[in-house]
């Protein structure tokens, strides 16, 4: 798997000749404006909640390559009123998908679009195929939930978790959640795009590494392997 910052919260995943975009959120972000998003083909769009800092852009992705999205309910039957096509999911459930198993998971935060209506539940991703496993954990708090992670899922080589406070979890409840699900290695999101959640790297860093974890703050526009 070849994950890439596109800023924010919004990763690009290639794996097994398939392209995975989790929460779109390029253009209204200046942070990532040398992305080009009219380049962005993606074979499935995976929505943790219905933010507008996680799905602004799902439609004129949807629209320009015809990309899947994958959501709760909710999210799916907003976009299918709007000609894109989707995978619905809840919390507890997995599905086969051509890429690999998908595992939705608990998120504590909350879900609404930017009209007020009502988005569903927030949640997580767990993406499994023979290239490894990677947690995608969406906006959340720590959970104790967590800590049965590793008794239902197979082991986490990746987790790509919230660490800029206000909205998520801070970088030390994110270090005792990358110990709750047992992963080792850490890419931090959710951090800097706006004045509520700017970071100390280095205390981010630090806060990690006291829990034997190491903390990854990838560029944007960067990648790294799995
Ligand atoms: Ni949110
Ligand atoms: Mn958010």
């Amino acid at each position: 798997m070849k994950i890439t910052n596109y800023g924010h919260s919004c990763f690009l995943i290639e794996t097994q000749g398939h392209r995975l975009l989790f929460d779109p959120f390029i253009s209204p972000n200046d942070m990532a404006k040398n992305i080009d998003i009219a380049a962005i083909k993606v074979d499935y769009m995976l929505v943790s909640h219905a933010h507008f800092d996680h799905l602004y852009d799902v439609e004129s992705i949807g629209k320009q390559c015809g990309a899947k999205v994958i959501s709760n309910w909710e999210i799916i039957e907003w976009y299918k009123k709007k000609g894109i096509e989707g995978h619905p999911m809840s919390h507890g459930g997995k599905w086969k998908f051509d890429f690999g198993t998908v595992w939705c998971t608990t998120a504590v935060h909350s879900s609404s679009f930017e009209d007020g209506s009502y988005g569903g539940h927030p949640c997580g991703f767990i993406i499994h195929n023979s290239e490894g496993t990677l947690y995608f954990a969406g906006d959340t708090a720590l959970t104790f939930d967590m800590k049965l992670f590793p008794m239902l899922y197979p082991k986490i080589d990746l987790a790509i978790l919230p660490i800029g406070d206000n909205f998520t979890m801070d970088s030390k409840a994110a270090a005792l959640a990358a110990e709750f699900i047992n992963c080792d290695r850490i890419i931090g999101c959710h951090y800097d795009t706006f004045g509520f959640i700017k970071i100390d790297a280095d205390q981010a860093k630090s806060d990690f590494s006291t829990q034997g974890k190491e903390l990854t703050l990838l560029p944007i526009g960067q990648s790294m392997d799995l």
